[in-house]
């Protein structure tokens, strides 16, 4: 555990959207901190594991995972979502632990029309309990400026995300019907 906190502090973590494609840079090797996990050849790691692709199609989408669960930690991403008309397209980026009390932060980006803006919907899970989404429209930019903070209410019986660590988890892959639900 204490090693993986050191790695999650370390580790600088960047993800480039392309079209049809998700591409992750980080200064490290991505092979030694991720796993493809999901869509068989649409992931691959290229560059001595300095970039990861995902892609998609009409049959599945892609995915991946960290190695390590983290506790505490900084991620840095930089995000070039899927362009043109990416309706339905949802690229994930999300921390879960496990069990049936879990912690878990989303963020999820939801493709639209050529030239309308991408939602990024986000949500947080303490103790297994979520129903905190909310929504920002990314059509400004948000460098370094905090859009969502998720205090420590514990004085007021709120369970706070800070004992079970959490692995990284990113899927690509198509939700039409799930992205029209949310956009209601
Ligand atoms: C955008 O893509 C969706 C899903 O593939 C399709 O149903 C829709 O007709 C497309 N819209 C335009 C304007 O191309
Ligand atoms: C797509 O963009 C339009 C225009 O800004 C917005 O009203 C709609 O909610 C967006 N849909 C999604 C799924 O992001």
């Amino acid at each position: 555990m204490i090693s993986s906190i050191k790695a999650s502090m370390a580790s600088m973590l960047h993800l480039f959207l392309l079209i049809d494609s998700l591409m992750v840079a980080s200064g490290g090797s991505l092979n030694e901190n991720f796993d493809i996990t999901w869509g068989d050849h649409r992931a691959k790691m290229v560059n001595d594991g300095e970039l990861l692709i995902l892609s998609l199609d009409k049959a599945s989408g892609s995915g991946f995972q960290s190695k390590n669960e983290y506790l505490f930690g900084k991620i840095d991403m930089q995000l070039k979502l899927v362009g043109g008309n990416s309706t339905g397209i949802v690229t994930a980026y999300y921390l879960s632990s496990k069990g049936s009390t879990w912690d878990e932060i989303d963020f999820e980006f939801l493709g639209n029309l050529s030239g309308d803006p991408y939602i990024l919907h986000s949500n947080v899970f303490s103790q297994g309990k979520g129903n905190r989404e909310q929504q920002f429209y990314l059509c400004f930019s948000v460098d370094g400026t905090p859009i969502r903070e998720f205090k420590n209410s514990e004085s007021i019986g709120v369970p706070f995300s800070k004992n079970q660590p959490m692995r990284i988890y990113s899927p690509l892959w198509n939700a039409e019907d799930w992205a029209l639900e949310v956009d209601l």
